[in-house]
């Protein structure tokens, strides 16, 4: 008795099958899916033109290039045909990363030789300098990315407030004094891009990096205003907030007492290679995307919980600082 049920519901449900399919292939199903498909492909191929014509010949300028992410900026927006400013502190590397660029062949575009500008981000005089240097290469700016950096380690009670300024002269009062600096002739010429390498970290804080997330939290409230500023000038704004990457960063980091750190940490030496997240940055940028999370789950998650319940993102945060300062009186 059973079994002849069985069998007639087996019967039944290869039946519903057939129907189904004669319906997708027999009436206006698979033409449709047919047409998503085919208008989603079109819109990837006109979104991936648009992009690579909003960045050929584009006038890009790049801070921190000498090093990690710029560096590896420099090379994807040249392949894109960008016509590139490399801004940083040291001559020499510049000068070694333009000699590269010109020996690359990866550019299925024409290429444009780059120009250098060397200055320091924690000195106002020499970035009203660099500024007019900047705008006398190719009498404008495109895409101003603020990039250059400087991480930090140490507890907020043993550090020293010329830590703190230092840390927040780099990361922030040097790219906002650069941005106030060519945001004019942007607003002129009501068209321009201005982006902010930010950090997961100006989203969240994590214990023993107060000065470095308090940098990339200001960053991200500044460029947030500054969207709204000028939207209506035809100025677009990206803040870019990456997760670990393997970089120098932390090698370059500056302690409490001012030093450099020099260890290569673990979670930044399993980070994401600076070539994958440069070509992250180039396609928020063609994008003109407003704000990107370049994080794994974890840390997009922190972000959430954050928001959504801060009390246990406070309680993870103190038994992390806790292990930490463990790990370092052990
Ligand atoms: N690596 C990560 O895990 C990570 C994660 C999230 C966000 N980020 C952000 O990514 C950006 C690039 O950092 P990175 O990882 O590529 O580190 P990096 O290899 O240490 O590069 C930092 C760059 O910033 C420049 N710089 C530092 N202080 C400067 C100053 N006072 N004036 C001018 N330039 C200065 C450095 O120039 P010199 O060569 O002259 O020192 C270097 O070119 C930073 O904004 C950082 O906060 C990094």
């Amino acid at each position: 008795m059973n079994h002849s049920v069985g069998g007639v519901d087996l019967k039944q449900k290869s039946l519903l099958k057939v129907g189904v399919m004669d319906f997708i292939t027999s009436t206006a199903i698979l033409p449709l899916l047919c047409g998503c498909v085919g208008i989603f492909s079109l819109f990837k191929l006109l979104q991936r033109l648009r992009m690579k014509a909003y960045l050929r010949n584009a006038v890009v300028v790049i801070t921190g290039a000498t090093s990690g992410l710029g560096r590896e900026c420099a090379k994807v927006f040249y392949a894109a045909g960008a016509r590139l400013v490399l801004c940083g502190r040291n001559r020499e590397a510049l000068d070694e990363l333009t000699r590269e660029l010109a020996a690359s062949q990866a550019a299925k575009v024409q290429t444009h030789s780059p120009y250098t500008v060397t200055f320091d981000l924690t000195d106002p005089g020499t970035i009203v300098a660099a500024t007019a240097e900047i705008l006398q290469c190719f009498g404008h700016v495109d895409v101003l990315i603020n990039n250059a950096g400087v991480s930090y380690r140490g507890a907020i009670v043993d550090t020293t407030m010329d830590v703190d300024k230092r840390v927040m002269e780099t990361n922030y009062f040097g790219p906002i004094a650069l941005t106030k600096a060519l945001l004019p002739s942007m607003i002129q010429r009501r068209q321009g891009h201005v982006v902010a390498i930010s950090s997961i970290q100006g989203k969240i804080s994590l214990p023993f990096r107060s000065a470095y997330a308090a940098s990339k939290h200001a960053t991200q409230a500044f460029f947030d205003c500054l969207r709204a500023e000028v939207e209506q000038c035809g100025i677009e704004v990206t803040v870019i907030s990456p997760s670990y990457i393997h970089t120098s960063l932390s090698l370059n980091a500056v302690t409490a007492d001012g030093s450099r750190y020099g260890v290569m940490d673990e979670k930044t030496a399993q980070g994401r290679s600076p070539v994958e997240v440069a070509r992250d940055v180039l396609a928020a940028v063609g994008k003109r995307k407003k704000d990107v999370i370049l994080a794994d789950l974890l840390p997009s998650l922190a972000v959430y919980l954050r928001t959504l319940a801060p009390g246990l993102f406070f309680s993870l945060m103190a038994s992390r600082a806790r292990k930490e300062r463990k790990s370092k009186t052990c």
